[in-house]
């Protein structure tokens, strides 16, 4: 199957989303539950990659996730997320994790996740996706370390 779909920049399809964590979100420490944080994750990172496809997209693989910090009930979790690598059906997205202090302002990074997504065609079937269009050096890195976790991912199949 070619592949004569533009290739497109990560600007495009970047995305934010934002949510403030509520009591239901949370562990029985009183933190939010990290089953919420990685759905959120999982939700950005398809949004990205659904919006560089314009297809639907199913989560393929995710990456170890470490939280390095908890986050609070009442704070704003915000995830950017990004395309950094397309294959032929495949995309990487990269997502990271902000909690925010709303009432300070305080910010915390608290992770950095990495989440490949395969795009459907309307039969179910994985479609090839737009190559992703570099637009500076950082980019350029960005997709040569996305394309070496992608090869050993697919290696340890
Ligand atoms: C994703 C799915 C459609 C892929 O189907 P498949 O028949 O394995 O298709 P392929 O072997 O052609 O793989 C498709 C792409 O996924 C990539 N892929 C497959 N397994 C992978 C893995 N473990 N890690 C990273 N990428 C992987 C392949 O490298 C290929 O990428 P490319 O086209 O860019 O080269 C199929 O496995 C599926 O439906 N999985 C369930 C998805 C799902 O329900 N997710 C939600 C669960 S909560």
């Amino acid at each position: 199957m070619t592949n004569d779909l533009a290739p497109k920049t990560t600007r495009v399809s970047r995305v934010t989303l934002s949510q403030l964590m509520h009591p239901e979100h949370a562990n029985l420490l009183g933190n939010v539950h990290g089953g919420w944080i990685m759905k959120l994750v999982d939700e950005a990172g398809a949004l990205a990659c659904m919006r560089h496809a314009q297809k639907k997209v199913v989560t393929v693989a995710i990456d170890s996730m470490t939280f390095r910090q908890p986050i609070r009930i009442g704070d704003l979790i915000i995830l950017n997320a990004e395309v950094t690598y397309t294959g032929r059906t495949s995309m990487e997205a990269e997502v990271q994790v902000v909690a925010e202090n709303p009432v300070t302002g305080e910010r915390t990074h608290t992770n950095t996740a990495y989440l490949v997504y395969v795009a459907l065609d309307d039969e179910g079937r994985p479609t090839n996706v737009p190559g992703l269009a570099t637009e500076t050096d950082e980019e350029k890195v960005r997709m040569e370390q996305a394309k070496k976790r992608q090869a050993y991912r697919t290696s340890q199949k």
